[in-house]
């Protein structure tokens, strides 16, 4: 039904309400730029062909359009002179074009589908409007005596009765090819900003008795983000929804407390404790548990695991099913196969970890020389003691066994038990904690020898 529509999408006002060096488009809302999110919908919701309306060329907008035509209108002269700009993409096979802003983030599929259906029913052009006690802002959609869309007029032209208009305008709006598109070029710029107005093609068609009709979607869905307060409303609004998607399946303790990502997954009777913070790219599946306090981004969580209390798992790390991810132990770049545990105050990091294997507390992959990153192989069934530093690159092979303290700097056989820590020398009686042991002297009573293992030579002043 959609694919001899066109979707133009405007992201080329200079969003100055932001104060920000990024473009008012590329902020995120659930970590994904706003202006893909409106993309992403367009697609959904099968439009055949898109146009994106940009400032300038510019890497962002290359990197964001997908498959979107790319135009460029260079000077900001409002939002038809905008809708113009990309009017080579008007070609003869289109049968209407459906107006998106950049930053009305929150717009679904369904919403422009059946805002494009009033139009494939017959009417000349329509428009998603909504409600609202704070319509300071928006544009506002005045209605004739017969209910019909006369106009809609911008706050900073408007009236004091027009202000009191509560229905707005959400941007989005439909216009059959034909007469009524042609009606774009008639726009003039004749407003307090001089500005070229999408919005005076609703008067304009209404004079020339157009059969404009209008639909009402809720204020969350469409709300336009000018600045940063907006930003974080629509970010609220993301995570509401995200709450609700998630507790289809998944047991949230504190739904309020946990963010989430556009494109987190979450399987079946997974349980989420308060919170918990997802970055992109994780997928949770069946049946785990993460415990609260925990930040995840990158991470593939398989079923069974249990990741946290105060867990972080970064990008590039594959949690296998049954393992178990304790606290404060950070994972990165790592996989960890089924039933390996690492359970406390650990940096796993570049690192295969075997079925089974136990990773004692306080073990840190080496994993960085400050230039370059390498490797940690650890087997199946390993056993690595607390404490131990693990140098990189380095191989730990299958049941073997690191003894606590280690610094292993050498690859350890399968079926080996490996020690590298300073042996210890017991002295009997010369405990300082003893009454009749006279003190230590300052400088060399606790310093050790080369071997590591202390000897007579470094204690001075002591008879034995
Ligand atoms: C616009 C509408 C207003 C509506 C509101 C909904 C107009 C004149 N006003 O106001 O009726 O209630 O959105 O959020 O249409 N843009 C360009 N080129 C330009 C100007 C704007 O590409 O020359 C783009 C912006 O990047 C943005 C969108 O068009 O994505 C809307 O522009 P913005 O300045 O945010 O308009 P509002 O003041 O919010
Ligand atoms: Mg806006």
């Amino acid at each position: 039904m959609n694919s001899r529509s066109l979707a133009v999408v405007l992201a080329a006002g200079q969003g100055t309400r932001m104060r920000s060096r990024l473009p008012k488009v590329m902020h995120p809302v659930g970590g994904l730029p706003m202006i893909s999110h409106v993309l992403n919908a367009v697609e959904r919701a099968g439009i055949g062909r898109t146009a994106l309306v940009v400032g300038r060329e510019a890497p962002w907008a290359e990197g964001a359009r997908g498959n979107a035509s790319l135009h460029v209108q260079s000077e900001p002269r409002g939002t038809a002179h905008a809708v113009l700009a990309a009017k080579a993409a008007f070609d003869e096979g289109i049968d209407s074009v459906i107006v998106l802003f950049g930053d009305n983030p929150l717009i679904e599929a369904e919403t422009i589908d059946s805002v494009l259906a009033r139009v494939h029913g017959g009417a000349d052009i329509a428009i998603l409007a909504f409600e609202t006690d704070a319509p300071t802002g928006y544009g506002r959609v005045l209605l004739d005596d017969n209910g019909h869309v006369a106009a809609i007029r911008e706050e900073r032209d408007a009236s004091e009765a027009e202000r009191a208009v509560r229905l707005c305008n959400s941007g989005i709006m439909a216009i059959r090819a034909g007469e009524p598109l042609a009606a774009l070029d008639t726009i003039e710029a004749n407003n307090s900003k001089a500005e070229f107005y999408l919005t005076d093609l609703v008067e304009i068609g209404h004079a020339r008795g157009f059969n404009i009709v209008w639909q009402r979607a809720p204020h969350a869905e469409v709300m336009g983000v000018n600045d940063r307060a907006q930003l974080a409303e629509a970010e609220a609004e993301f995570q509401r929804r995200a709450r609700a998607k998630a507790l289809q399946g998944a047991t949230l303790l504190a739904p309020e407390t946990v963010f989430f990502s556009h494109d987190t997954v979450i399987g079946e009777d997974v349980t989420i404790e308060p919170n918990v913070v997802f970055g992109p790219g994780v997928v949770v599946d069946d049946g785990v548990t993460i415990r609260a306090f925990s930040h995840i981004e990158g991470a593939v969580i398989s079923p069974g695991a249990v990741v946290g209390p105060y867990a972080r798992l970064r990008p590039g790390t594959s949690i296998g099913p049954k393992v178990r991810i304790g606290n404060f132990v950070e994972v990165k770049n790592s996989a960890l196969a089924t039933g390996a545990k690492v359970n406390h105050l650990s940096y796993v990091g570049d690192a295969n970890v075997g079925a089974g294997a136990n990773i004692g507390a306080g073990t840190i992959t080496c994993n960085y020389d400050g230039k370059k990153k390498f490797r940690t192989d650890i087997g199946e069934g390993a056993f690595i003691g607390s404490n131990s530093a693990l140098v990189a690159p380095v191989a730990i092979g299958d049941r073997a066994y690191v003894g606590t303290g280690s610094v292993i700097t050498e690859d350890v056989p399968a079926d080996a038990l490996a020690i590298a820590r300073g042996r210890q020398v017991n002295k009997p009686d010369r405990s300082p904690a003893k009454p009749d042991v006279p003190h230590a002297e300052e400088g060399g009573d606790h310093a050790e020898g080369e071997d590591g293992a202390g000897s007579e030579a470094d204690v001075r002043g002591t008879s034995p």
